[in-house]
This record gives structure tokens, sequence and C-alpha cells, in this order.
């Protein structure tokens, strides 16, 4: 199957009452196992790369990686470029053929958010590209600043940003963190319900790693359509490595250990597509 648009797959997702789990991978193992547990599962999916990531190898590997992956899947697929940081890195993902892309100008003044995401937007929409934003502090990566609730999205500002830009899908800040978290999380429910009930996009929650099941479905139940995991995913692929290489010494061949974490990190992404109700999905799409 072709990819999809993320913005189709966020429809479905909000009129069906699940989140789509958006995975983001290093290479293509994870590519593969996300892909495998999607068709294993019945799941829509949208594979995400971060602005660090795709300095590493450039979107050119990962679009023809995914492309090769979705050859003989059924399930459909969008391709996302994740925390964008500029019009530039938003035009290169749309020439590598992404079908979603993410400006991440949440750094910035509410204004400056607006300018940069209404620029990114009115690139992407006429050639029907999705986009995403986020309005907010969801913090947690090094050097963020932590905010407190006083970074949380506020409802009419969400209002005023979506009229503003046309953005597709909002990332919102209501008490999740990039990374591993150092405590107990503790969201904001109550404003997640009325973030969902003020804009009509759909919500999108960053910083997933390590949330309970609990945590996860009432986000779902409260407004949320897409889910981003990362870290457990890279944690994941690399601990299972390195206990392919504390159990097993005589090897030469770097298959042996990329199978063994692929295999891992499929059965990971699987729980998480159940956790977030989208196993099944896919054959209800279009
Ligand atoms: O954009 C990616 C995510 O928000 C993932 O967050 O690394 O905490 O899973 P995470
Ligand atoms: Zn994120």
């Amino acid at each position: 199957m072709a990819l999809v648009t993320g913005n189709e797959i966020l429809q479905h997702a909000k009129q069906n009452g699940y989140a789509v789990c958006a995975f983001n991978v290093e290479n293509m193992e994870m590519v593969q196992a996300v892909v495998e547990a999607a068709e294993e599962t019945d799941s829509p999916v949208i594979i995400q790369t971060s602005a660090n990531t795709v300095k590493y190898a450039n979107m050119d590997y990962y679009y023809a990686m995914v492309e090769a992956a979705l050859k003989h899947a059924k399930v459909p697929v969008a391709l996302h470029l994740d925390h964008g940081d500029s019009t530039e890195l938003a035009l290169q993902a749309i020439r590598a053929g992404y079908t979603s892309v993410m400006i991440d100008a949440s750094k910035l003044s509410f204004e400056e958010n607006i300018k940069q995401t209404k620029a990114v937007v009115d690139l992407c929409q006429p050639i029907g590209v999705s986009t995403e934003a986020e309005l907010g502090n969801v913090g947690g990566k090094p050097g963020d600043e932590d905010f407190g609730a006083s970074g949380y999205t506020k409802p009419l500002e969400a209002k005023e940003f979506i009229e503003r830009t046309c953005v597709s899908s909002l990332a919102v800040a209501i008490g999740t963190a990039h990374g591993v978290y150092k405590g107990e999380p503790n969201l904001d429910l109550t404003l997640l319900d009325e973030l969902s009930k003020t804009v009509d996009v759909p919500l999108v929650l960053h910083g997933a790693s390590g949330l309970s099941e609990n945590d996860v479905k009432q986000c779902i139940e409260n407004g949320i359509s897409k889910i981003n995991y990362a870290t457990e995913l890279r944690i994941m692929f690399t601990e299972s490595v390195k206990e392919y290489f504390d159990t097993e010494t005589s090897f030469v061949d770097p298959k042996k250990f990329m199978a063994y974490a692929r295999t891992k990190v499929k059965e990971l992404a699987k729980e998480k597509m159940y956790t977030c109700g989208s196993n099944g999905k896919a054959s209800t799409f279009h």
C-alpha cells in the first residue's frame, strides 16, 4: 500500500475513538519492526523521524526504507517529520516524499510560533501534506526548561492558534515530558478534555515513553488521537543488542543481534498498539 497522509489516519482515529501510535525509527530494523507490528495487529501507524535522526541519515534513506517495507503491506502508514524546526527542513521532507510534517516553534513567542507554523502550512496544504504544530512546553529534552503547569497549553490560545494557522493537528502540553520520567508524571486530564472540546483538530501527545497503560488510555478517552513513542523503542533496541552480546559470544554476523533487537522492538510496538486501541482498525480504513 502507498503512504497515506497523517491527517487521513488522525481523522480516522478521532472518529473511531482510538489513537494512532507514532513511532520514532532510527534504522531499517526499526522500520521493519513497526510495519510488521502494524500488519500483525491490523493497525494504522505513523512512522516518524526526528530532526536529529535526519541529520544522521538524510530523509531519502528513511523514505526509501519505509517505501520498501510497505510494498507488501496492507495497513495504512504515514511518514512524518517529527520536531522539524524550520521551513527548510519541512521543504526537504516534502521533497523526500513525507506525507506529514511537524513544525515545532513552541519555544518561541505565540506570535512567532504562529508565523512559522503558518509558513509551513502554506507549503504543505496545497499539496495535501499534513501538518502538526506544538503549543505549550512539553520539554524534557536536554537543555529544556521546566515551566511546570504554567507551560501547559491554554485552550483559548489553542483555538486562536488553529484559526490563524489552519494547522491540521496540534501537540499539547498537559504534563508529559520527553525521555525517561524522573518521578510520576502528573497529567492534567481536565485540561486535555477542555482542549479537545475547544479545538476541532486531532490532538497529539508527545513524551509517551514511560506512561502507564492507564494514563495512555485516559488521554485517549479525553481527546488524544496520536501518541508519540521514541525513547522506549530506542531503549528496547539498544538493551536488546547489549543482552545479545552478553549471552552470545561466538558470532561475527551483525544480522544476528540486529534481528534479535528487531523482534524485541516489534513486540513492544504491538503492545503499544493494543494499549492505544489501534488494533483491528486498519481494515476499517477507507
Ligand atoms: O516526538 C517524539 C516523542 O514526543 C517521543 O517522546 O521519547 O518520551 O517517547 P518519548
Ligand atoms: Zn516529541
